[in-house]
Protein backbone atom coordinates (compact mmCIF):
# COMPACT_ATOMS: atom_id res chain seq x y z
CA UNK A 1 0.00 0.00 0.00
CA UNK A 2 1.33 3.60 -0.82
CA UNK A 3 0.25 6.43 1.23
CA UNK A 4 0.90 10.06 -0.35
CA UNK A 5 2.01 12.54 2.83
CA UNK A 6 1.12 16.20 2.83
CA UNK A 7 3.07 18.27 4.92
CA UNK A 8 5.64 15.04 5.88
CA UNK A 9 8.43 17.60 6.13
CA UNK A 10 6.11 19.25 8.95
CA UNK A 11 5.42 18.88 12.56
CA UNK A 12 2.48 16.63 12.11
CA UNK A 13 3.34 15.20 9.04
CA UNK A 14 6.71 14.19 10.42
CA UNK A 15 5.15 12.07 12.53
CA UNK A 16 2.54 10.29 10.26
CA UNK A 17 5.64 9.19 8.18
CA UNK A 18 7.33 7.73 11.07
CA UNK A 19 4.25 5.96 12.09
CA UNK A 20 3.68 4.36 8.45
CA UNK A 21 6.44 3.66 7.93
CA UNK A 22 6.47 1.52 10.96
CA UNK A 23 3.85 -0.33 10.10
CA UNK A 24 5.20 -0.95 6.88
CA UNK A 25 3.38 1.24 4.59
CA UNK A 26 5.13 2.72 1.40
CA UNK A 27 5.46 6.46 2.29
CA UNK A 28 5.81 9.08 -0.87
CA UNK A 29 6.35 12.34 0.87
CA UNK A 30 5.09 15.47 -0.81
CA UNK A 31 7.25 18.49 -0.47
CA UNK A 32 7.28 22.00 -2.78
CA UNK A 33 11.90 21.47 -2.24
CA UNK A 34 12.42 17.72 -2.52
CA UNK A 35 16.30 18.73 -2.07
CA UNK A 36 15.64 20.21 1.41
CA UNK A 37 12.76 17.46 2.65
CA UNK A 38 16.27 14.85 1.85
CA UNK A 39 17.73 16.10 4.86
CA UNK A 40 14.46 15.87 7.15
CA UNK A 41 12.73 12.67 5.90
CA UNK A 42 13.90 9.02 7.30
CA UNK A 43 15.28 6.55 5.05
CA UNK A 44 13.16 4.72 2.56
CA UNK A 45 10.54 7.59 2.18
CA UNK A 46 9.98 8.55 -1.89
CA UNK A 47 10.07 11.93 -2.58
CA UNK A 48 7.47 13.37 -4.58
CA UNK A 49 8.00 16.90 -5.55
CA UNK A 50 4.17 19.05 -5.60
CA UNK A 51 3.10 21.94 -4.47
CA UNK A 52 -0.40 21.99 -3.40
CA UNK A 53 -1.20 25.28 -4.08
CA UNK A 54 -0.55 24.75 -7.63
CA UNK A 55 -2.53 21.53 -8.24
CA UNK A 56 -1.17 21.00 -11.92
CA UNK A 57 2.38 20.02 -10.19
CA UNK A 58 0.16 16.91 -8.49
CA UNK A 59 -0.42 14.47 -11.23
CA UNK A 60 2.71 12.13 -10.63
CA UNK A 61 2.90 12.71 -6.87
CA UNK A 62 -0.85 11.02 -7.18
CA UNK A 63 -0.23 8.05 -9.46
CA UNK A 64 -0.60 4.84 -7.23
CA UNK A 65 -1.55 6.02 -4.73
CA UNK A 66 -4.20 4.44 -2.93
CA UNK A 67 -4.63 6.94 0.35
CA UNK A 68 -3.50 10.77 0.96
CA UNK A 69 -2.78 12.55 4.33
CA UNK A 70 -3.81 16.04 3.50
CA UNK A 71 -3.14 19.67 5.16
CA UNK A 72 -5.24 22.53 4.31
CA UNK A 73 -3.37 25.58 5.16
CA UNK A 74 0.30 26.21 4.26
CA UNK A 75 3.17 27.73 6.63
CA UNK A 76 3.27 30.56 4.86
CA UNK A 77 1.03 33.56 5.94
CA UNK A 78 -2.18 34.10 4.65
CA UNK A 79 -1.77 30.75 2.43
CA UNK A 80 -4.81 29.18 3.17
CA UNK A 81 -4.51 26.08 0.66
CA UNK A 82 -8.14 27.04 -1.00
CA UNK A 83 -7.29 24.47 -3.58
CA UNK A 84 -7.83 21.64 -1.79
CA UNK A 85 -11.36 20.59 -3.43
CA UNK A 86 -9.21 20.35 -6.78
CA UNK A 87 -6.88 18.12 -4.59
CA UNK A 88 -9.78 16.07 -3.95
CA UNK A 89 -10.94 15.98 -7.36
CA UNK A 90 -7.33 15.48 -8.67
CA UNK A 91 -6.82 12.47 -6.14
CA UNK A 92 -10.45 10.74 -6.93
CA UNK A 93 -9.35 10.84 -10.93
CA UNK A 94 -5.91 9.45 -10.03
CA UNK A 95 -7.75 6.48 -7.67
CA UNK A 96 -7.07 7.42 -4.19
CA UNK A 97 -9.27 5.60 -1.98
CA UNK A 98 -9.38 7.67 1.14
CA UNK A 99 -8.35 10.64 2.40
CA UNK A 100 -7.54 11.92 5.66
CA UNK A 101 -7.12 15.78 5.99
CA UNK A 102 -5.73 17.89 8.76
CA UNK A 103 -8.06 21.13 9.12
CA UNK A 104 -8.84 23.81 11.49
CA UNK A 105 -12.00 24.58 14.07
CA UNK A 106 -14.12 26.03 11.34
CA UNK A 107 -15.57 23.56 8.25
CA UNK A 108 -14.44 25.17 4.89
CA UNK A 109 -14.44 24.01 0.95
CA UNK A 110 -12.77 20.73 1.85
CA UNK A 111 -15.07 19.65 3.84
CA UNK A 112 -18.05 20.14 1.47
CA UNK A 113 -15.32 18.73 -1.72
CA UNK A 114 -14.79 15.55 0.65
CA UNK A 115 -18.47 14.66 1.53
CA UNK A 116 -19.67 15.33 -2.07
CA UNK A 117 -16.25 13.31 -3.80
CA UNK A 118 -17.71 9.85 -2.45
CA UNK A 119 -14.25 8.56 -1.45
CA UNK A 120 -13.51 7.23 2.00
CA UNK A 121 -12.62 10.72 4.81
CA UNK A 122 -11.97 11.40 7.74
CA UNK A 123 -11.22 14.74 9.27
CA UNK A 124 -8.50 15.64 11.75
CA UNK A 125 -9.54 19.14 13.98
CA UNK A 126 -6.59 19.51 16.44
CA UNK A 127 -6.70 22.03 19.49
CA UNK A 128 -2.89 24.19 19.76
CA UNK A 129 0.08 21.75 19.31
CA UNK A 130 2.47 21.24 22.24
CA UNK A 131 4.90 21.84 19.45
CA UNK A 132 3.62 25.65 19.20
CA UNK A 133 5.87 26.10 22.91
CA UNK A 134 9.04 25.23 20.85
CA UNK A 135 8.61 28.38 18.68
CA UNK A 136 6.85 30.82 21.24
CA UNK A 137 9.08 30.04 24.65
CA UNK A 138 11.72 27.59 24.42
CA UNK A 139 14.59 30.61 23.91
CA UNK A 140 13.79 32.71 26.62
CA UNK A 141 13.13 29.24 28.99
CA UNK A 142 16.60 27.79 27.92
CA UNK A 143 19.01 31.16 27.30
CA UNK A 144 16.92 33.20 30.64
CA UNK A 145 14.86 31.16 32.57
CA UNK A 146 11.85 32.65 31.75
CA UNK A 147 8.56 33.10 29.75
CA UNK A 148 7.38 36.54 28.73
CA UNK A 149 3.63 36.17 27.63
CA UNK A 150 -0.08 37.93 28.09
CA UNK A 151 -3.07 36.82 29.56
CA UNK A 152 -1.07 34.27 31.78
CA UNK A 153 -4.83 32.59 32.96
CA UNK A 154 -5.81 31.61 29.00
CA UNK A 155 -6.88 28.10 28.78
CA UNK A 156 -5.48 25.53 26.02
CA UNK A 157 -6.10 21.39 25.86
CA UNK A 158 -2.67 21.45 23.94
CA UNK A 159 -2.15 18.22 21.77
CA UNK A 160 0.90 16.34 21.50
CA UNK A 161 1.35 16.52 17.67
CA UNK A 162 2.46 12.74 17.90
CA UNK A 163 -1.14 11.94 19.00
CA UNK A 164 -2.54 14.03 16.12
CA UNK A 165 -0.61 12.03 13.52
CA UNK A 166 -1.05 8.36 15.87
CA UNK A 167 -5.60 9.23 14.69
CA UNK A 168 -4.74 10.53 11.62
CA UNK A 169 -2.47 7.25 10.76
CA UNK A 170 -5.02 4.73 12.51
CA UNK A 171 -7.48 6.42 9.72
CA UNK A 172 -5.74 5.80 7.16
CA UNK A 173 -4.97 2.35 7.91
CA UNK A 174 -7.64 1.07 9.41
CA UNK A 175 -11.65 0.81 8.73
CA UNK A 176 -14.40 2.32 10.81
CA UNK A 177 -13.22 5.70 10.51
CA UNK A 178 -15.28 6.77 7.25
CA UNK A 179 -16.64 9.99 7.01
CA UNK A 180 -15.93 11.10 11.00
CA UNK A 181 -14.41 14.01 12.13
CA UNK A 182 -12.27 13.91 14.95
CA UNK A 183 -12.16 17.21 17.07
CA UNK A 184 -8.64 15.85 19.26
CA UNK A 185 -7.88 17.58 22.10
CA UNK A 186 -4.57 17.11 24.88
CA UNK A 187 -6.05 14.69 28.48
CA UNK A 188 -5.88 18.87 30.72
CA UNK A 189 -6.47 22.11 29.73
CA UNK A 190 -4.00 24.19 31.67
CA UNK A 191 -3.28 27.87 32.01
CA UNK A 192 -0.28 29.75 30.56
CA UNK A 193 0.91 29.83 33.62
CA UNK A 194 0.25 26.19 34.82
CA UNK A 195 1.78 25.04 31.01
CA UNK A 196 4.90 27.10 31.62
CA UNK A 197 4.83 24.99 35.36
CA UNK A 198 4.83 21.64 34.17
CA UNK A 199 7.16 22.16 31.58
CA UNK A 200 9.60 23.13 34.74
CA UNK A 201 8.79 20.21 36.51
CA UNK A 202 9.38 18.26 33.71
CA UNK A 203 12.67 19.52 32.88
CA UNK A 204 13.60 20.20 35.92
CA UNK A 205 14.66 23.79 35.81
CA UNK A 206 13.09 27.06 37.60
CA UNK A 207 10.76 29.19 34.58
CA UNK A 208 9.44 31.93 35.74
CA UNK A 209 6.55 33.49 34.24
CA UNK A 210 6.38 37.16 33.14
CA UNK A 211 2.80 38.49 32.54
CA UNK A 212 2.76 41.26 30.15
CA UNK A 213 -0.01 44.05 29.68
CA UNK A 214 -1.57 43.83 26.52
CA UNK A 215 0.42 46.76 24.80
CA UNK A 216 3.34 44.99 26.22
CA UNK A 217 2.13 41.85 24.52
CA UNK A 218 1.67 43.65 20.96
CA UNK A 219 4.79 45.37 21.15
CA UNK A 220 6.79 41.94 21.71
CA UNK A 221 4.81 40.32 18.60
CA UNK A 222 5.25 43.33 16.40
CA UNK A 223 9.17 43.25 17.15
CA UNK A 224 8.94 39.76 16.57
CA UNK A 225 8.04 40.63 12.64
CA UNK A 226 4.03 39.34 12.83
CA UNK A 227 1.64 41.64 11.10
CA UNK A 228 -1.17 43.86 13.03
CA UNK A 229 -3.71 41.28 11.92
CA UNK A 230 -1.62 38.61 12.77
CA UNK A 231 -1.19 40.46 16.51
CA UNK A 232 -5.01 41.21 17.00
CA UNK A 233 -5.45 37.15 16.43
CA UNK A 234 -3.26 36.59 18.92
CA UNK A 235 -4.75 39.18 21.34
CA UNK A 236 -8.27 37.58 20.67
CA UNK A 237 -6.91 33.91 21.02
CA UNK A 238 -5.83 35.12 24.48
CA UNK A 239 -8.71 36.61 25.90
CA UNK A 240 -11.39 35.07 23.68
CA UNK A 241 -10.19 31.34 22.96
CA UNK A 242 -12.77 29.11 20.86
CA UNK A 243 -13.76 26.71 23.49
CA UNK A 244 -12.80 24.02 21.30
CA UNK A 245 -9.74 25.14 22.06
CA UNK A 246 -9.58 24.33 25.91
CA UNK A 247 -12.68 21.76 26.34
CA UNK A 248 -11.02 18.39 26.74
CA UNK A 249 -12.31 15.69 24.70
CA UNK A 250 -12.27 11.80 24.53
CA UNK A 251 -11.36 11.01 20.97
CA UNK A 252 -7.73 10.38 21.43
CA UNK A 253 -8.51 7.60 23.79
CA UNK A 254 -11.50 6.27 21.76
CA UNK A 255 -9.82 5.99 18.78
CA UNK A 256 -6.26 4.78 20.12
CA UNK A 257 -7.28 3.09 22.89
CA UNK A 258 -4.78 4.63 25.20
CA UNK A 259 -5.18 7.90 27.15
CA UNK A 260 -3.77 11.56 25.46
CA UNK A 261 -0.37 11.87 26.34
CA UNK A 262 0.35 15.23 28.55
CA UNK A 263 2.13 18.43 28.14
CA UNK A 264 4.55 17.20 31.12
CA UNK A 265 4.85 14.20 28.89
CA UNK A 266 6.16 15.97 26.03
CA UNK A 267 7.93 18.86 27.75
CA UNK A 268 10.18 15.46 29.09
CA UNK A 269 10.42 14.08 25.52
CA UNK A 270 12.01 17.59 24.48
CA UNK A 271 13.96 18.52 27.69
CA UNK A 272 17.31 18.94 25.62
CA UNK A 273 15.33 21.57 23.18
CA UNK A 274 15.05 23.24 26.59
CA UNK A 275 18.65 22.84 28.13
CA UNK A 276 21.00 23.13 25.46
N1 LIG B 1 0.12 24.72 15.18
C1 LIG B 1 -1.12 24.55 15.63
O1 LIG B 1 -1.40 24.77 16.82
C2 LIG B 1 -2.20 24.07 14.68
C3 LIG B 1 -3.47 23.77 15.21
C4 LIG B 1 -4.45 23.26 14.32
C5 LIG B 1 -4.14 23.07 12.97
N2 LIG B 1 -2.90 23.40 12.49
C6 LIG B 1 -2.61 23.16 11.05
O2 LIG B 1 -1.86 21.96 10.93
C7 LIG B 1 -1.25 21.91 9.63
C8 LIG B 1 0.09 21.23 9.67
O3 LIG B 1 0.90 21.96 10.51
P1 LIG B 1 2.36 21.49 10.87
O4 LIG B 1 2.73 22.32 12.07
O5 LIG B 1 2.44 20.01 10.95
O6 LIG B 1 3.17 21.95 9.59
P2 LIG B 1 4.48 22.86 9.59
O7 LIG B 1 5.46 22.30 10.56
O8 LIG B 1 4.07 24.28 9.68
O9 LIG B 1 5.04 22.57 8.14
C9 LIG B 1 4.30 22.88 7.01
C10 LIG B 1 4.26 21.66 6.12
O10 LIG B 1 3.35 21.91 5.07
C11 LIG B 1 3.98 21.68 3.84
N3 LIG B 1 3.43 22.66 2.90
C12 LIG B 1 3.16 23.94 3.14
N4 LIG B 1 2.67 24.55 2.05
C13 LIG B 1 2.63 23.60 1.08
C14 LIG B 1 2.24 23.60 -0.28
N5 LIG B 1 1.78 24.71 -0.87
N6 LIG B 1 2.33 22.46 -0.99
C15 LIG B 1 2.82 21.30 -0.40
N7 LIG B 1 3.20 21.25 0.89
C16 LIG B 1 3.12 22.39 1.62
C17 LIG B 1 5.45 21.87 4.07
O11 LIG B 1 6.17 21.08 3.16
P3 LIG B 1 7.49 21.59 2.32
O12 LIG B 1 8.02 22.81 3.02
O13 LIG B 1 8.43 20.41 2.38
O14 LIG B 1 6.97 21.85 0.95
C18 LIG B 1 5.60 21.36 5.51
O15 LIG B 1 5.79 19.97 5.52
C19 LIG B 1 -1.20 23.33 9.14
O16 LIG B 1 -2.10 23.37 8.07
C20 LIG B 1 -1.71 24.15 10.33
O17 LIG B 1 -2.44 25.27 9.94
C21 LIG B 1 -1.93 23.86 13.33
Amino acid sequence: MSILVAGATGTVGQHVTELLLQRGISVRALTRNPERAKGRLPEGVKIAAGDLMKPETLDEALQGIEAMFLITSSDEPDADLNTDPQVIALAKAAGVKRVVVLVGYEEGPVEEALRASGMQWTLIKPAEFMANVLADWRQTIREEGFVREFYGQALSARIHEGDIAAVASEALLEDGHHEQSYSLTGPEALTRREAVLAIAAAIGKDIAFIELTEDEAKQQWRDQGYDEASVEFFVQMAKNPPEAGYTVLPTVEQVLGRPARSLAEWAAEHKQAFLT
